[in-house]
């Protein structure tokens, strides 16, 4: 009999899981690997609850899923000491602010998948909140299954045949879609992300593929995508606007509230997400690892050029 307590997410949606009872000692027994590697592969995210919060537990967890991979650039902060694949994402007043009806807010991001500017594809990330916010800092989660079965016929269609192109330059001011409604940016990412973009080649992603168990899962972000393979600039921005404003209108997703003792597992090949951010006010610290493995369907635009390119991206 398993010593894990596994449940839906929610109710209501096919995708998700709560996971109770893991600990340090039957993080290692095989039958519970095993077990966690399913219920991932079935439910595509799941939120570990009462689990141990350290960095050691954190990539105990991780390597449940994977090996680690460091994250492929290189000014993203690394946590100091002996855990070298964790890295975190801070609340920092002086980048990345924007407003979003009136309210200013840090950390808030569009839906996206990571490194989707790389032609590899990470497996998985694994979040703990190291420091909550008071209010807000929400984690959005949203299917890619769930995403495509939903959408209209003709939209699925378009999405078959649709080649992505990714970039590292994530400023705002150059995403025209996928940003809310009355959306500002306050200060934006700064240059070095931008200067760090030319090093890397851009990336190609379809934007639909089907996994080995058959599912097919619609994987696009508005998040650094500049065009589409075999359109003109125009002709790909009003074709990607179409789809996208039709992923707005199908995703059903799920808005995480952290809570103490947590830590969340997705998979990056199937979901999106999102984080609402939060009042400059507060502190939020969310600490990260990523794990390894490549869906194998990613690739670049055109060569990498020199080694020190290869060697940012590795
Ligand atoms: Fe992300």
């Amino acid at each position: 009999m398993s010593l894990l307590k596994v449940k839906p997410l929610r109710e209501d949606l096919p995708f998700g899981a709560r996971v109770e009872g893991l600990t340090p000692e039957n993080i290692h027994d095989p039958a519970i690997r095993q077990q966690l590697n399913e219920v991932f592969e079935d439910r595509g995210m799941i939120v570990f609850e009462h689990v141990e919060q350290t960095s050691q537990m954190q990539v105990d967890i991780s390597e449940v899923f994977g090996p680690l991979k460091d994250h492929p650039v290189k000014m993203v902060e690394r946590v100091e000491g002996e855990h070298p694949g964790v890295i975190a994402i801070r609340t920092d007043p002086k980048a990345g602010r924007v407003e979003i009806d009136g309210k200013e807010l840090l950390t808030w991001q569009p839906w996206h998948f990571d490194h989707s500017y790389n032609n590899e594809l990470n497996r998985a990330g694994v979040l703990r909140a190291q420091v909550r916010a008071p209010e807000g800092g929400l984690t959005g989660f949203a299917d890619g299954i769930q995403l495509y079965n939903s959408l209209p016929e003709h939209i699925q269609k378009k999405l078959e045949g649709m080649t992505v192109i990714y970039t590292l330059d994530l400023d705002y001011s150059r995403q025209p879609y996928g940003l809310p409604k009355n959306f500002k940016e306050i200060i934006g990412k700064g240059a070095a992300l931008a200067e760090a973009a030319k090093l890397f080649p851009r990336a190609l992603h379809p934007a639909v593929w089907t996994r080995k168990t058959g599912e097919k899962v619609a994987h696009i972000s508005p998040y650094g995508q500049r065009d589409i393979v075999g359109l003109s600039h125009e002709e790909g921005y009003k074709a990607f606007a179409e789809v996208w404003d039709a992923v707005e209108a199908a995703l059903t997703p799920f808005y995480h509230q952290w809570q103490d003792g947590e830590m969340v597992i997705w998979d990056n090949w199937r979901m999106l997400h999102m984080a609402t951010g939060c009042d400059p006010k507060y502190d939020r610290i969310m600490h990260r690892t990523t794990i390894k493995g490549d869906y194998g369907l990613g690739r670049w635009e055109t060569e990498p050029k020199t080694a020190t390119t290869a060697d940012a991206m590795a």
